[in-house]
């Protein structure tokens, strides 16, 4: 049995919220807090969740309980309608523009140095997978959080299946490109299309998730699908949404947002409250849907599985 000592991110007790205010979980996702959360939401957008996905029978995935993301969960009602997904727009209300996104037939490319590059269908990969649900935190370094139930895969499962060269010493990821199904790709100042990028080191860190689901279900549009990564202790602008090509590298990519503006956004994002954004405070961030702010925590209080993967890297610009 794994025996573990208290996370970092696990609350004093002062801050502890009562009992009452937390909802269970699964009677949330399944029951009358499930019911209302999904009451609330507009009947567009209910019934566009509520179409058929191939993959539906995979979930709910088990539970992985090693991951209990320590704060309420955020109702999906919340964080399905305050998003971040710029290629259908620079603002927080995309989630009804985002259904336009067709996510059905979606392939991914596996690329670069790799044994042989191959392009999966979606549906023959998730099988592939081992799908697990995840509770995370999610701190976008626009200093707002939410806390999520994720299904998904360690990525490290995917790198193995895509057998990299020895030589790999990052991956790249990249989004869709369709400007005529996303009108935000029609802006031509952003670097289209969205692309992320981590080491090998910290592609197979066992918290590293490929999510293809939330809530039990099939990934909502407007988080990702099919197809999103998470990695919960940097910034959100690392966790590229809609992924179809996957690269392993030689050289460092380079990010949309550090492309966009490199003075504020770097490769690294590792969460800080220490290091503050040019514009603005990392020291808080607001639990979404609450109004309620909290303390931030370095690595969003995931360093116990990442912090030494940083250690010696003076001169990195490792918080931004
Ligand atoms: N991925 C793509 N392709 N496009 C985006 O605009 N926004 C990022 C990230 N992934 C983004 C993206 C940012 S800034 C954040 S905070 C998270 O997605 C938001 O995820 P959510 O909408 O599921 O909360």
């Amino acid at each position: 049995m794994l025996i573990r000592s208290r996370r970092g991110w696990e609350i004093p007790e002062a801050q502890i919220t009562p009992e009452h205010v937390f909802l269970n979980r699964r009677a949330f996702m399944t029951g009358s807090a499930g019911l209302l959360a999904a009451a609330a939401m507009p009947a567009g957008l209910r019934s566009a969740f509520a179409e058929a996905d191939p993959s539906a029978d995979l979930y709910p995935a088990a539970v992985n309980d090693m991951y209990e993301g320590g704060r309420p969960l955020t109702p999906e009602a919340i964080s399905s309608t305050y998003n971040n997904f710029y290629e259908f727009g620079s603002h927080k209300r995309i989630a009804k523009a985002a259904q336009k996104l067709k996510i059905r037939p979606w392939t991914v490319t596996f690329d670069g140095l790799v044994e042989e590059e191959r392009t999966v269908d979606v549906d023959t990969l998730l099988r592939a997978m081992p799908l697990e649900e995840r509770i995370y935190r999610h701190r976008c370094v626009e200093a707002w959080a939410m806390t999520v139930p994720w299904t998904g895969f360690p990525l490290k499962a995917m790198v193995d299946y895509a057998k990299p060269l020895s030589d790999a010493k990052y991956v790249r990821f990249e989004t869709f490109l369709d400007r005529k199904m996303a009108s935000g790709q029609k802006q031509g100042w952003y670097p289209w299309p969205y692309v992320e990028g981590l080491t090998m080191a910290e592609a197979t860190n066992e918290l590293t998730l490929m999510v293809t689901g939330a809530y039990g279900k099939p990934l909502a549009k407007q988080f990702g699908a099919p197809l999103r990564l998470h990695t919960p202790w940097k910034y959100g602008f690392k966790s590229i949404k809609s992924i179809v090509r996957i690269s392993f590298v030689a050289e460092r990519p380079v990010g949309f947002w550090e492309e966009v503006q490199g003075r504020e956004y770097g490769f690294w994002a590792n969460v800080n409250p220490e290091v503050s954004h040019p514009r603005w405070s990392q020291a808080t961030e607001e639990l979404i849907g609450t109004g309620e702010r909290v303390p931030t925590v370095i690595y969003n209080g995931y360093g116990e599985f990442v912090a030494d993967l940083y250690k010696d890297m003076d001169g990195e610009r490792l918080f931004m």
